[in-house]
């Protein structure tokens, strides 16, 4: 049986709240999530759904992180893997069925993105996704029921668990959304053990003023090598069409995906 707590800091087992049966590590302030748009109701978490699962835009990006995922864990399956700021479980999603002996665990900041995850990837059954908000048609989205898959809330800048923990750290979408953008590389890097692969899927266009310093590939790259990963290859420019509305309207990003290896302790 899995079990959380060997992975944890010794000092962070006993402080978490579990609500709705995820354990919360950094649950946010009343303010905060009235003002965070992946708590909102704005937001629309079926509108999320739907992007990521029923419409299914072009798979580049997303595949592209799967193919790597998978070239680690064909030659080790028992691996833990720990995807931060998982959302909704896109990047999992796959692959977790398939690896049935590796442990995923998927870390987020958002509880309604978590609860989300959860029904998609642990509760089995469908979910009816309601899109009358937005013009398209509802969908039904067959969910999963996969023991292998582990929800914990908390943040990126406070990651709650021990170093060298993780074979496998992957990011998308996550580090252009994160304040401290260095803090959360920092964390990333510390937490997984060396030799594990580190991946990072992140769209170039960064949206807040602050990561614009980010915004140079060769400055990302830079940050990463500093925390002792050593990088294997960055590709850029792979294009990822996200649509807004039932209007047409839609953003493109330009994504750039970096993956390396933690180097080895002298
Ligand atoms: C654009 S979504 C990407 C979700 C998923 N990785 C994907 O590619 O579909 C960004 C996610 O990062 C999460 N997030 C934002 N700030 C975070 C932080 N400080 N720590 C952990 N997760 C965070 C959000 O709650 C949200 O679920």
């Amino acid at each position: 049986m899995f079990r959380l707590d060997h992975i944890l800091k010794e000092n962070l087992i006993a402080s978490y709240v579990v609500e709705e049966g995820i354990p919360c590590f950094s649950p946010k302030s009343e303010i905060e999530t009235a003002y965070d748009k992946y708590e909102s109701i704005e937001n629309n978490i079926d509108f999320y759904t739907w992007l990521v699962y029923g419409h299914r835009p072009e798979r580049n990006v997303y595949a592209r992180v799967n193919d790597l995922l998978h070239e680690y864990l064909k030659s080790d399956g028992s691996s833990i893997i720990l995807d931060v700021g998982c959302g909704v479980g896109r990047t999992i999603y796959d692959i977790a069925e398939k690896y049935r002996e590796t442990h995923f665990i998927g870390f987020d900041y958002s509880l309604n993105m978590l609860q989300r995850s959860k029904q998609i990837l642990i509760e089995g059954g469908k979910l009816l996704v309601d899109l009358s908000s937005s013009g398209f048609q509802d969908f039904d989205l067959k969910c999963k029921k996969l023991n292998n898959v582990h929800l914990v809330q908390g943040s990126v800048n406070e990651l709650p668990f021990k170093p060298n923990s993780f074979d496998v750290l992957v990011n998308t979408f996550l580090i252009d959304r994160v304040e401290n953008v260095r803090s959360a590389i920092e964390q990333m890097a510390l937490v997984l053990k060396p030799g594990g692969l580190f991946v990072l899927a992140s769209p170039l266009n960064f949206q807040t003023r602050e990561n614009w310093k980010y915004g140079q590939t060769e400055t990302l790259v830079e940050l990463i090598k500093s925390q002792g990963i050593e990088i294997v290859k960055s590709e850029g420019g792979i294009p990822h069409k996200e649509v807004l509305d039932a209007r047409g309207n839609f953003k493109m990003w330009q994504t750039l995906i970096i993956w390396g290896r933690k180097s080895n302790p002298l």
